[in-house]
């Protein structure tokens, strides 16, 4: 496949995205839900129209990517992970993962990866690592586990822990392309003591008719279709891992910092396993 080819959703295929601004697309709309500039108008008006039908979606971005930095401060200073593996990094913003790992931890690895074309015109704010650590960025689709895996391994070190970090991305991937498989197959290649963490956004959260009318609202003017899905199926990502305290929760429910309070409340669900 080129690049100029789109891999359509659950037609097993993988490869990069194509660019194209007519459309909407997930990294620049969550872009634009953080305040980003990376964004063009199919992306606002897409993300307008769900915030007529779902306010809290704003929110939950935000409180998303703040359930991205507890997470990784925690997996850094709490369980001395070293090396990171981000798949569905999305474009750069204020606290990318390893400048909250390596704040912590100066010599951590962190390999990111994503299929956008925006991102990856944006990968070099990725790839200012630390001098003790290092960051690589590869361009490539989740569906793609052997490249993945293949080229995460030049910088990671395979036979020590990873942990693997999908957040706000599972929900661009059907069934039909077995996420469940895609997961179970990353969280085979890494050894025992690795985690993986995970944000989803969550159908169990709105009413069916918000659903349904969100789904309406998106009919066509999105290069994915978002699948979200309920609090059991998000759990069966973490199937043979045990989960860190307090759980699978809502986002901003995961370890709240002390004195923090949250302004909302999220559609997403988050939690940290850690492999056996
Ligand atoms: C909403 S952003 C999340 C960014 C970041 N992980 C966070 O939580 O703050 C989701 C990212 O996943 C990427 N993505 C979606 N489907 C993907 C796939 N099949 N392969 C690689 N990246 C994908 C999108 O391009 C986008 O940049």
């Amino acid at each position: 496949m080129t690049t100029n080819e789109a891999a359509a959703p659950g037609d097993g295929t993988a490869g990069p995205l194509p660019f194209d601004t007519s459309k909407a697309h997930q990294a620049r709309i969550y872009d634009y839900l953080l305040g980003g500039k990376d964004n063009y108008a199919a992306d606002r008006a897409a993300a307008d129209a769900m915030l007529e039908l779902w306010p809290d979606m704003a929110f939950t971005a935000r409180a998303n990517r703040a359930f991205l930095a507890r997470a990784v401060r925690y997996l850094t200073a709490e369980a001395g992970i070293r090396q990171f593996l981000d798949i569905g990094t999305g474009i750069p913003t204020a606290g990318n993962l390893h400048e909250i790992a390596q704040a912590i931890a100066p010599e951590t690895r962190v390999v990111y990866v994503d299929y956008d074309p925006v991102v990856l015109a944006h990968a070099r704010a990725l790839l200012d690592s630390s001098e003790e650590g290092a960051t690589e960025y590869i361009e490539a689709d989740l569906r793609d586990t052997a490249t993945i895996l293949d080229r995460a391994a030049s910088l990671l070190d395979f036979s020590k822990p990873i942990a693997v970090t999908m957040l706000a991305i599972l929900h661009a991937m059907p069934d039909a392309d077995d996420p469940h498989g895609i997961v179970a197959r990353l969280m085979g290649a890494v050894p025992s003591g690795s985690y993986l963490a995970i944000s989803h956004v969550a159908s169990d959260r709105v009413d069916q008719e918000t659903h349904q009318s969100i789904r309406d609202s998106q009919d066509g003017k999105l290069q994915q279709q978002y699948q979200w899905r309920n609090r059991d199926e998000v759990g069966r990502f973490f199937a043979g891992l045990d989960l860190v305290e307090p759980g699978l929760v809502l986002v901003e429910e995961w370890r709240p910092e002390p004195g923090t309070f949250s302004e909302g409340m999220s559609g997403a669900w988050g939690a940290v396993g850690r492999k056996g």
